[in-house]
């Protein structure tokens, strides 16, 4: 009940308001000056028209009304407006063109202290007197300050000289065609073929020295690459794609010809090894786009741990063969435990004649200027009836090895008699675990796959699928 109350009250006192401003209205309009724009720029040195209607009551209760003066001004002298026809600064610049109810101010011969508000004043014999239209015409007089505006549809650029102060009068324009006046052209648009390689700038006629920024394709390079020199694994690397383009460029970088992002650098936080490739951008704009030069990001790595490959060939000799990925190359070293000198250098280590004192801890060492590292190979030669038996162990798999001792060891016993050809792994070290060689006919094909790989944790499906392993 009280809002609904209240409401009615603010409604009421609403429409008081709104009958009130009514006749201030009213009165307002029988006064008044009309400008046709505003607000205007024009070009320093060119003339500019400034035109307005005024009213005002033709006739009141007792007489008729005449306008005595008209004037325009910027500025007050003694709370006077200053008739710009008497105002030094403008003397032999300043025409009024006037009738009845419109009068328009030319000023010739622009300078840029003419930047002004503008307003239209007149005078009657009314009793109320004058009437000045305010706010007047703010008029900027400038130099051209343009813009080669660039649209492009497919093969077609459309170019529009664009100045930031809209010129009143349709100035003529020059066009530039890498620095060179082209003939003919002088409207504020042009039309030319993307992938020209040139570059386009315009100007008004007779203000050739104020041409626009010239438009182009990006000229795109050098990238930047930081750091410069080696990249290692795991640093932040920063790919950098620049050019000048006019207007502003888009970028796209490529590793291996495949587009990657749509941003002028390509960072790597932490760069991985899998990141090496060639790399290059491209910048397009309306006006074409260019390829950088390619740049080869090689990402360097200390070696993974080495994988171990042993061959037993026939006449009692073993070859181990150690490998592992790194960048740049390993280089190899072999030691046996217990001995303080390196058994070898290389990825090879022959062992010929192969005796029971042969038996131990081997380690190959791979090393590259990032670091290196070692794997373990546990070689077992047994002495047995007339044959050499040898077990290789290697400490790998010994999550796998969860299986009940008794039975690997009758499954040792067993194996034992059998005839055995090739073993390998990928080793692991502190992870010791034992296994044993034998004749698993798929053997080879499992082994060397696991070789290559660089996951230790792939051998299980080695270990699933052959069951040779046993505690010696
Ligand atoms: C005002 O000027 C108009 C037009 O010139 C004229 O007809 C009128 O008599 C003048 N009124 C007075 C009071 O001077
Ligand atoms: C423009 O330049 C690019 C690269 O600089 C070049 O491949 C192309 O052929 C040039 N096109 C013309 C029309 O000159
Ligand atoms: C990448 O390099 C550029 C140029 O060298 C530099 O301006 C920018 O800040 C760098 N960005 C990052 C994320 O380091
Ligand atoms: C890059 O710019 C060109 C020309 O302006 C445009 O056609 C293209 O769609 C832009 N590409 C992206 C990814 O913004
Ligand atoms: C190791 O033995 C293999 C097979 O017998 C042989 O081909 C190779 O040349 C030998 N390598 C070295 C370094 O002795
Ligand atoms: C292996 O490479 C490292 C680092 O490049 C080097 O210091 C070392 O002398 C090389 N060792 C052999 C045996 O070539
Ligand atoms: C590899 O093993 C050898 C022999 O025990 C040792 O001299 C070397 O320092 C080890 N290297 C690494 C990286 O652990």
């Amino acid at each position: 009940m009280r809002g609904a109350a209240m409401s009615l009250t603010a409604a009421a006192r609403g429409f008081v308001v709104f009958l009130l401003s009514v006749p201030v209205i009213q009165g307002q309009s029988d006064w008044g000056v009309t400008y046709l724009s505003t607000p205007i720029c024009a070009l320093k040195r060119s003339t500019v028209d400034i035109p307005c209607t005024y009213r005002y009551p033709s006739t009141t209760s007792h007489q008729t009304t005449g306008v005595r003066e008209r004037l325009w001004f910027t500025k007050f002298s003694n709370n006077e407006p200053v008739d710009l026809k008497t105002d030094s600064d403008y003397t032999g610049r300043v025409q009024y063109n006037c009738d009845k109810l419109s009068c328009t101010l030319r000023i010739t011969d622009l300078r840029e202290s003419d930047s002004a508000e503008y307003k239209f004043r007149f005078i009657t014999n009314h009793t109320l007197g004058g009437f000045t239209g305010s706010p007047g015409v703010t008029l900027s007089v400038t130099v051209p300050d343009l813009q080669v505006q660039v649209t492009r549809s497919w093969t077609q650029g459309e170019l529009r000289c664009h100045s930031s102060c809209n010129v009143p009068d349709n100035p003529s324009y020059v066009w530039y065609n890498n620095g060179q006046k082209m003939d003919g052209e002088t409207s504020s648009s042009l039309s030319v073929s993307v992938e020209d390689n040139g570059s386009y700038s315009c100007a008004v006629t007779g203000y050739e020295a104020y041409r626009s920024p010239p438009v182009y394709a990006p000229k795109v390079g050098p990238l930047s690459l930081t750091p410069t020199g080696e990249i290692r694994e795991n640093s932040r690397v920063n790919l950098t794609c620049s050019s000048d383009a006019n207007p502003a460029a888009n970028y796209t970088w490529y590793k291996n010809g495949k587009p990657l992002n749509g941003k002028a650098q390509l960072v790597f936080s932490s760069i991985q090894s899998s990141d090496s490739g060639q790399y290059y951008c491209t910048a397009e704009n309306q006006l074409g786009k260019r390829t950088s030069e390619s740049v080869f990001i090689d990402v360097e790595y200390a070696p993974r741990f080495p994988s171990v490959y042993a061959e037993i060939v026939e006449g009692s000799s073993v070859t181990l063969t150690c490998s592992s990925d790194a960048n740049p190359a390993a280089n190899y070293t072999w030691y046996k435990e217990n001995e303080d000198s390196p058994k070898a250098s290389g990825q090879i280590f022959n062992i010929t004649d192969v005796r029971p004192e042969h038996s131990g801890n081997y380690y190959c060492e791979a090393q590259n200027s990032r670091g290196r590292q070692n794997s373990t190979l546990n070689l077992i030669v047994v002495a047995g009836n007339s044959t050499t038996i040898m077990h290789i162990i290697w400490p790998t798999v010994v999550v796998l090895m969860l299986i009940p001792l008794l039975l690997l060891s009758l499954w040792a016993s067993w194996t034992q008699f059998r005839k055995k050809k090739t073993l390998s792994s990928t080793t692991k070290p502190h992870e010791p675990v034992e296994l044993e060689l034998d004749s698993c006919p798929d053997y080879e094909n499992i082994s060397d796959t696991a070789a290559k790989t660089e996951y230790p944790d792939e051998q299980e499906d080695l270990s699933d699928s052959c069951p040779v392993y046993g505690n010696i």
